[in-house]
Parts: C-alpha cells; sequence; structure tokens
C-alpha cells in the first residue's frame, strides 16, 4: 500500500507529501506503516509515540484528514491510500512532531497546573460523595492527546478568538470539581474565550477516552460563568459566607 507522509522542517521548508511503499499486514496499525518507513525506508522520518497501546497520547496525528491516535488506528484491507499529516492546529516542529507549548500556555492561565486545594483543619472530616469522585476521575482520564484540541473549529478557524480549548476545560475542571478546590475559574475560562465554544460536541466525539467534553467540563464552566454574573447568587453567596 502507499503511505503518504507529511514531511517539513520547523520553518516548513521543503514541506512534501512523500509516498511510500509499505508492506500491508492484516491488523497493522498506522503506527507500524511510520516505524516500518522509519525502519527501512527513511531514518529521518520523525514522529512521537511511546506506549503503543493507546494510553501516553503522544502518537496522535491527522489519518486521512482524522485526528486519531496511530497507534490504535488499523488500517483496514483494500485501503488503497493512506496520508498522514501533523495535528495542524499545532505550530510544527518536525514532519509529525508539533510544538504543545502555546496549548500547554494557555494551560497556565486557567491556573490547572497543580493548584493546591484548600487544607484540611485538624481533625475535620470530610464526606466526599460519590458523584464527586466520578466527575474528578472522569476527568483525569485525559492521556494529553490533543485531538479533541486538534478538532476544535474555534481553535481551527479562528485561533485570533485566543480560545483556550477543550483539553485545557478538561484539565482545569478536574482540578475545579475537586471538593476542595479554592479557585474560582469562572473569570479565567471566561477570559479564555469559553463563550466562542459553541457546544457542537466535536471535541467529545473525538476523545479516544470517551471523556464528555461538552456535558461534564465545558457546559459547567459555561454555567458558572453565567451564575458568577447572577446578583441573586451573588448576594446569596454573600449571605452564606
Ligand atoms: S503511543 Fe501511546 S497513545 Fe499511541
Amino acid at each position: 500500500m502507499k503511505v503518504r507522509v507529511y514531511r517539513s522542517d520547523a520553518r516548513q521548508r521543503d514541506a512534501k507529501l512523500i509516498a511510500y511503499d509499505v508492506p500491508y499486514t492484516k491488523g497493522m496499525r498506522v503506527l507500524t506503516a511510520l516505524e516500518f518507513i522509519q525502519e527501512h525506508l527513511d531514518p529521518t522520518l520523525s514522529f512521537r509515540w511511546n506506549c503503543g497501546a493507546g494510553q501516553c497520547g503522544s502518537c496522535a496525528a491527522e489519518v486521512n484528514g482524522k485526528p486519531v491516535l496511530t497507534c490504535k488506528t488499523e488500517i483496514r484491507e483494500g485501503m488503497q491510500d493512506l496520508s498522514v499529516f501533523p495535528l495542524k492546529v499545532f505550530p510544527p516542529v518536525k514532519d509529525l512532531v508539533v510544538d504543545f507549548a502555546p496549548a500547554q500556555k494557555k494551560l497556565k492561565d486557567l491556573r490547572a497546573h497543580f493548584t493546591p486545594a484548600r487544607e484540611k483543619k485538624p481533625g475535620e472530616f470530610y464526606r466526599l460523595q460519590e458523584w464527586q469522585v466520578q466527575a474528578a476521575q472522569e476527568m483525569r482520564k485525559c492521556i494529553d492527546c490533543f485531538i479533541c484540541y486538534d478538532v476544535c473549529h474555534v481553535l481551527r478557524d479562528a485561533p485570533h478568538l485566543n480560545f483556550v480549548g477543550p483539553r485545557n476545560l478538561v484539565k482545569a475542571a478536574a482540578q475545579e470539581f475537586h471538593p476542595l478546590n479554592v479557585v474560582n475559574r469562572a473569570p479565567l475560562v471566561e477570559q479564555g474565550g469559553l463563550s466562542a465554544c459553541n457546544v457542537t460536541r466535536c471535541c467529545t466525539e473525538s476523545c479516544p477516552q470517551g471523556i464528555q467534553i461538552t456535558q461534564n467540563a465545558i457546559i459547567p464552566f459555561k454555567e458558572r460563568v453565567i451564575s458568577s454574573k447572577d446578583p441573586f447568587e451573588k448576594l446569596l453567596k454573600k449571605v452564606l459566607k
């Protein structure tokens, strides 16, 4: 079969699709084809991978126009042509390797890195409810593949809106839903362009971990932004303080 792979250097000099002949074996994955090319046809081909089992998220690329984990994507028999591109929403580094730094910078703005939770007072007992465990655990299933970020049409079509992106909202939600969370992220996600998301669910549908990004991360944040502006809720918070 023919596997066409996007090749370039960081400055996009000589960016081109190169076609390689790869022997097809039943059940082979896209990552296997890339490894074959690197081992037998062109050792200069660059791509990331680590676990080979859909757990580390490092092997994501666009295969026939769709962002997927290459280690989990089977090449079906009879597929004559395969094209493999890097995740296009990120600045390229080389071939299929991209730079995630812009997304990581936005994550920092949401205070989603190692945010300390409120310390329990000595002897304080906290009963954690099952639904609270599940809400936080779902967000922690994220493997940082950035597939949801790559399919997001806001990030693709309106980068000027500087939207923080679905993956970063998942990370922020993992902190926000901790029952002892002390950070109010409503203003942070609002500044992060949350209103630009019109909940089309493309991120949710693409998530290899099955995280309900729209339903359980984006919509709750939207609700928090709205309620943070509600004068009645503000008053209630003051009274309950
Ligand atoms: S190599 Fe780890 S998810 Fe694909």
